[in-house]
């Protein structure tokens, strides 16, 4: 990840992505597994936009909630994700929950996917 934060990163992978996606990160800085582990996110959930959903556009918002960092990605295409199918989500989960976080995917076919992820952020003002 470029060290120039989080923001220029997602820029960047979400200029690769064929359809319009909206942005929005927070400036804040994080400790750099953190921050490595938010850009992966990111950057596998907008590979999968651009290789499975179809989609017309997506979002991602990466925001400050409370002592976490949460991550969401978002595609209004076909739904229906499964991580049995691939490595990139099963990957994606293992390594948010080898930093102490979480992911949820939501992707009911016809609906659209979320992929969202709580990191604890660590202690660091
Ligand atoms: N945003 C999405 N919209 C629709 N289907 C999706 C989306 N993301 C994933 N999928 C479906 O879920 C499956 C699993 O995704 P996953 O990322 O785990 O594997 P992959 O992208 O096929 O391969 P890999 O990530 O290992 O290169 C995909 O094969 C695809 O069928
Ligand atoms: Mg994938």
């Amino acid at each position: 990840m470029p060290d120039a934060g989080l923001g220029p990163a997602v820029e960047m992978v979400a200029a690769r992505v064929p359809v319009r996606v909206d942005v929005a990160v927070t400036s804040d800085r994080y400790p750099p597994a953190v921050e490595a582990t938010a850009y992966f996110v990111v950057s596998e959930a907008l590979a999968n936009v651009t290789k499975h959903a179809d989609a017309s556009r997506a979002g991602v918002t990466v925001a400050s909630v409370g002592e976490h960092l949460q991550v969401e990605v978002c595609d209004d295409g076909r739904g229906g994700a499964d991580p049995v199918r691939g490595s990139g989500l099963s990957g994606l989960r293992d390594r948010v929950l080898a930093v102490g976080g979480t992911l949820h995917l939501e992707s009911v076919p016809g609906a659209g996917t979320v992929v969202r992820v709580d990191l604890p952020c660590g202690a660091t003002t």
